[in-house]
């Protein structure tokens, strides 16, 4: 018999690329709806007791990887929270399930052009410390699309909307989902 799919808690869960604004919307969407905001990169920061950068540069991306897929697993029983996710955390499919399972889930994506002007004077991004960051992004939003897509209930573009309009979108739609 094939697993059964876990039932789905109350919690929001935003996934996007680097820069989609996923930290700040989730704090907004966290105070509207009276949750608490969670940040699976805070996590991996605290549990490692270094920047990300560092993790990296000393552990490596697969060290980084496992940190997180562990920070997530972290909060499989929580309910009532706005959880920002490291733009990385789709890539392994047991995390993508458990994404689905821990809420509702919300990718919210941007242009190639307006990620690298939101991103461009941050440091803590290891992934896009290199030559011409703007292709990278380019490469990497395309090969991880799909993987958004599949995670998440309802897809928001960024690229043209204000903060405020975000949050009161994500925080209407979860309303409504919670309600159902
Ligand atoms: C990463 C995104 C970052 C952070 C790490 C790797 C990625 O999180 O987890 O630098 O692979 O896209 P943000 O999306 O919060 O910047």
């Amino acid at each position: 018999m094939p697993d059964p799919t876990p039932p789905r808690r109350q919690n929001v869960v935003l996934v996007g690329f680097m820069g989609a604004g996923k930290s700040s919307i989730a704090r907004l969407v966290a105070r509207s709806l009276g949750f608490e905001g969670v940040d699976t990169d805070d996590l991996v920061v605290e549990n490692a007791r270094m920047p990300i950068h560092r993790i990296f540069q000393e552990r490596g991306e697969e060290a980084f990887r496992d940190l997180e897929s562990a920070a997530l697993l972290s909060l499989a029983e929580r309910e009532n929270l706005v959880i920002s996710t490291g733009g990385g955390l789709v890539l392994r499919e047991a995390n993508r399930k458990q994404l689905r399972a821990l809420g509702f889930t919300v990718w919210l994506s941007a242009s190639v052009e307006a990620t690298y002007a939101r991103v461009r004077h941050n440091r803590d991004r290891p992934l896009l410390r290199v030559p011409d960051p703007q292709a990278t992004i380019a490469e990497l939003l395309a090969a991880r699309a799909p993987l958004y897509k599949e995670s998440a209930d309802l897809h928001i573009d960024t690229t043209n909307l204000s903060m405020d309009d975000i949050a009161y979108g994500v925080t209407e739609s979860a309303r409504h989902a919670f309600s159902r």
